[in-house]
């Protein structure tokens, strides 16, 4: 935590952040006017906790240690967008993928290919421009339906290793898959 503080990250991170929001943002406005309707329902963000740098490089097996974590992770800096429909889920990360300043280093399209929990979403890994330095940024695009699905997974299994989820895991992967029915 101390060594984070200390870094400068946060800042660095929270500026890249800033930077791609209104770049969202217009977007969001300019296909909401094309379509009539509100084709982004909400945007947040958040820079990674300590607690969960050092949680997940320990799931990884790397050493825990800020430079570690780095190199290594996606998601220090995380974006999340939520829209109303699948279809504007594809039409904004297409767009998202195409703003200027940002390199698109991996899509991941976990809704052509959900992961093997039922979870769902687009992640778009980039990488902004802060300075010199290059600074990577985890977007990830999804439904209202597929947000609902994620907070509460989050909250019952997700990182959780503990046998008694079993049975719950099971359900939420029927819940994943009811509620993809539903969004489509
Ligand atoms: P981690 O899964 O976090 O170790 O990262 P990764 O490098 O394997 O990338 P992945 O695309 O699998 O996950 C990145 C992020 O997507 C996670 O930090 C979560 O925010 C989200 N995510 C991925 N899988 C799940 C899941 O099964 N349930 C929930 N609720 N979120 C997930
Ligand atoms: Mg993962």
């Amino acid at each position: 935590e101390q060594e984070l503080e200390e870094s400068g990250l946060k800042k660095i991170y929270s500026e890249v952040i800033w930077d791609i929001i209104p770049e969202i943002n217009e977007i969001s406005q300019r296909l909401s006017m094309e379509y009539g309707r509100q084709i982004m329902d909400n945007i947040s963000w958040r820079i990674k906790s300590p607690e969960s740098i050092a949680f997940k490089l320990k799931r990884k097996n790397r050493e825990i240690s800020l430079e570690c974590a780095v190199s290594t992770l996606n998601d220090m800096a995380g974006i999340r967008v939520v829209c109303p429909f699948q279809d504007d889920v594809y039409r904004m990360a297409k767009e998202i993928r195409r703003i200027p300043g940002l390199t698109i280093i991996k899509v991941k399209n976990y809704i052509s290919h959900p992961k093997s929990s039922g979870y769902r979403s687009i992640h778009v890994i980039a990488e902004a421009l802060h300075g010199e330095e290059k600074v990577r940024v985890e977007i990830q695009v999804r439904s209202v339906a597929m947000n609902y699905w994620a907070i509460l997974d989050h909250q019952l299994c997700y990182k959780n290793e503990r046998k008694e989820t079993e049975k719950l895991r099971k359900e939420l992967k029927a819940c994943a898959i009811d509620i993809a029915e539903i969004d489509k």
